[in-house]
């Protein structure tokens, strides 16, 4: 039905970009004559005559050491009008928006009043210094409050404000407005405010926001601006808003309202201070005007935003953006103290009253501090004293100290074992092995120091890691033509004797050809190609496994089961990062986060494997903050961690799961041989290999005491559900490995030195 209303609202809307009052001097002809045209028009709707009440602040102001009673000061009023009928005094400001017609002292008078209670926090000389000044804001969301706080201040002589956005209700939790202004320009919203506050002040507006075409104007028409404030959240406009500020010599303000962050860079005072004090220096400038997506704009915005610094709530909320929450959140409170510190910046830079550059943070949690956020407990597991050459001896058999093998392993031999043992895949690349070389056999020894863990109390994982070590041993004898015994041991006193290794006499032969490929196997955490596997291939990974004891593999692929698959290494993922204890693990123990620090150590998990951009790299710094993770599980939230490795997932081939009749020591040694006999077939095939296991370990862990009821509840569900999707009937699922079809790693995992992990019985000086 129309009724007609939209034309009439249409009509009745003012120009939806005015934002000047206008100014009516009763004593002028041409004013009087526009003040009646309106009042024909009908266009004012409301007059405002509060003029007497001013007239009397402003005697009072003149003298303030007089106590005025109410009749001296109409007689002072009177005096001061000399004969000046009231309404002819002063101003009429009609504000076009509104309708509303507004008596007020003339502008001497009326800065006068309005800025009497600035003294002499600002002095009145102070107060003329500013009123020369011209103050730019770029974005107006901070910039709106900065933009008050200095227009209350009566901070400046012109304001230019730029944003090209208009008010949206999301504003409205932190940007001063009303309802009643939903979708008007940013910038006529500040304006209008402005000019209710004080219709003198000069306010210049580019409504287009700040593009690359008018920067330059924003900053020097009409006079170059004395200080720019830079609130925008276009990178693009932030670098290039500071390189153009610099060639200008204009000092740059931005306040990031979490923490009370503050940027202040004087380039008027040193002309060749790097942009954003050298934070973003190792970036080409020119790369942020052509960064469109967030993961070309986040190396930007990380050190612009101060990611390390953040709130804890910040980074929380950071991890959760894209998935529970549309985008970052800001408070006014935030907001509010961002617009005065600003505001006290620029001015004391204004009045030469600051000379420093920096970045500062007058941040209200830290200055009053409060109760702390939810708990982080962290089960934090003690290492167990290393090995030591002695008791390593003390542990072998009765029976090997007194007799020697027949066929006594060579040192070359040994060598060559070794090496290839210790190319084994590994939890976190703890590389939680020793060996001895003792009277020509060779033994193997679980080193607890290297593998201790809250969450694996009974160290089922370096088991695996340890299995696969001892596989690769002997594909290498096979390769190098030895006939290999080997025989896992249990002896009660030293559990970390693993087994042992003696010649047989006989030299056959490899039959498998694996040997060739111990030195390229590795994990790969590439996307892959979705291309699908054919028959013999399928036949021949499924093979390997089963020639290990016990072993045998279960293989999916199709989009529906990898959708399966990787909905439930989502959940066991999520619930790793989530726990306390794993994510302290895993950020502390394991992850290697510079080159530097991975050469270092030879060991852990180098960032530089995680196949990840560079915008993922800094989700995971913001994820590795313990207390950020403690609120994100207050909250229930952390979905984003159900989709870390379900890209990877989706674009594998295949996925095979190991598994074993059930999970004690000697089939764990046993999954760990046969995940590596499928992982090194497949890199003979030329496949990529991925260990994607969160849901089957946290299975085998689910009794640690670091889960509790309710994790234990889940924990169950994915192990139920990989049993379920891979069909293991009774059987136990050991590993989970994604095979596909992808280029290889950029960067190899390293490995300890082999004297670190090797002793022999000449080594005996070694401790
Ligand atoms: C028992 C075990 C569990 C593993 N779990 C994961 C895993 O959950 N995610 C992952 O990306 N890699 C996993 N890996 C791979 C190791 O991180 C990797 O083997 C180690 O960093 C050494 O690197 P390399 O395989 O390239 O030699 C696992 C390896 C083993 C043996």
């Amino acid at each position: 039905m129309d009724t007609g209303l939209h034309a009439r609202l249409r009509e009745a809307g003012t120009d939806a970009l005015t934002c000047a009052a206008q100014v009516f001097r009763p004593t002028v002809e041409a004013d009087r004559a526009g003040l009646a045209s309106l009042f024909s028009a009908g266009r004012v709707l409301q007059v405002h005559d509060r003029l007497l009440d001013q007239l009397g602040e402003l005697l009072r102001i003149q003298s303030p050491a007089r106590r005025f009673t109410a009749h001296e000061l109409d007689l002072a009023v009177s005096d001061h009008l000399a004969g000046t009928r009231l309404e002819d005094h002063g101003v009429w400001v009609f504000y076009p928006w509104s309708g509303r017609l507004v008596h007020l002292l003339d502008e001497a008078e009326f800065a006068r009043v309005r800025t009497d209670r600035n003294r002499n926090k600002i002095t009145a000389e102070e107060q003329a210094v500013l009123s020369t000044k011209r103050i730019g804001v770029i974005g107006l969301s901070v910039g709106q409050s900065v933009s008050l706080a200095l227009a209350l201040e009566r901070g400046f002589g012109e304001l230019r404000i730029a944003d090209h956005d208009d008010l949206d209700l999301s504003n409205l939790n932190r940007l001063r407005s009303g309802v009643h202004n939903l979708g008007l320009p940013k910038t006529v919203n500040v304006a209008r405010e402005i000019a209710e506050i004080d219709p003198f002040l000069k306010v210049t507006c580019f409504h287009e926001g700040i593009t690359r075409d008018n920067l330059d104007r924003f900053l020097t028409d009409g006079g170059r601006l004395d200080v720019l404030v830079e609130e925008c959240d276009s990178v693009d406009i932030k670098v290039l808003a500071r390189q153009r500020a610099k060639a200008h010599r204009i000092p740059v303000v931005m306040d990031t309202s979490d923490r009370g962050m503050i940027d202040v860079e004087r380039f008027d005072l040193e002309p060749e201070r790097p942009l954003l004090h050298g934070l973003i220096d190792h970036l080409d400038p020119d790369a942020a005007a052509t960064a469109r997506t967030a993961e070309e704009k986040l190396p930007f915005v990380a050190p612009m935003a101060g990611l390390h610094t953040l709130s804890k709530r910040m980074k929380a909320s950071m991890i959760e953006v894209g998935h529970g929450l549309v985008s970052w959140p800001q408070l006014a409170s935030s907001v509010f103290l961002g617009g005065a510190l600003a505001c006290d910046t620029v001015r004391r830079i204004l009045l030469g009253q600051m000379t420093g550059s920096g970045r500062f943070h007058i941040d209200p949690e830290t200055l009053l501090p409060g109760t702390d956020g939810p708990a982080v407990v962290v089960v934090r597991s003690e290492p167990p004293p290393p090995l030591t050459l002695r008791s390593m001896r003390d542990a072998l058999p009765e029976a090997h100290r007194t007799t020697r093998p027949a066929y006594p392993l060579e040192e070359a031999a040994v060598a060559q074992l070794v090496e290839a043992g210790a190319w084994a895949p590994s939890g976190g690349n703890d590389q939680p092995w020793r060996f001895l070389n003792e009277h020509g056999r060779l033994y193997l020894f679980h080193e607890p120091a290297r593998s201790h863990s809250a969450a694996d109390p009974g160290q089922v994982v370096p088991m695996l890691s340890l299995g696969a070590c001892v596989e690769n041993i002997l594909v290498m004898a096979a390769g190098i033509g030895i006939g290999l015994t080997h025989r896992l041991l249990h002896v009660a006193e030293e559990p970390r004797l693993v087994a042992c290794f003696e010649a047989d006499g006989t030299r056959v032969p490899e039959g498998s050809g694996l040997s060739l490929w111990l030195r390229q196997r590795c994990t790969n955490r590439r996307l892959g190609d979705r291309s699908p596997l054919d028959g013999p291939t399928k036949v021949a990974l499924l093979d390997a496994a089963a020639e290990v004891p016990g072993a045998m593999a279960h293989l999916l692929e199709g989009a529906g089961p990898l959708d399966r698959v990787a909905a439930l290494c989502g959940a066991a993922e999520r619930l790793r990062f989530l726990n306390a204890t794993c994510h302290h693990e895993l950020f502390t123990k394991e992850v290697r986060w510079t080159p530097e620090d991975a050469r270092r150590t030879r060991d852990g998990l180098d960032l530089a494997t995680f196949e990840m951009s560079a915008a993922e790299v800094l989700g995971m710094q913001v994820a590795s903050d313990p207390e950020a993770i403690a609120l994100v599980r207050a909250w229930k939230a952390g979905s984003a961690f159900t989709n870390l490795s379900g890209p990877a997932i989706r674009s594998s081939s295949a996925v095979v799961c190991v598994s074993m009749p059930r999970m004690d020591r000697d089939h764990a040694l046993n999954a760990g041989r046969a995940m590596e006999r499928v992982w090194l077939r497949a890199t003979a095939l030329g496949l990529a290999v991925h260990p994607v296991s969160a849901p089957i370990l946290l299975g085998l862990l689910a009794d640690a005491p670091v889960f509790d009821a309710s994790e234990r509840e889940r924990i169950a569900e994915c192990a139920a559900g990989i049993r379920d999707v891979f069909a293991t009937g009774d059987r136990s699922p050991a590993f989970l490995l994604r095979i596909f079809r992808a280029p290889a790693p950029s960067e190899r995992s390293l490995r300890l030195p082999l004297d670190m992990i090797r002793s022999t019985a000449h080594a005996v000086a070694t401790p």
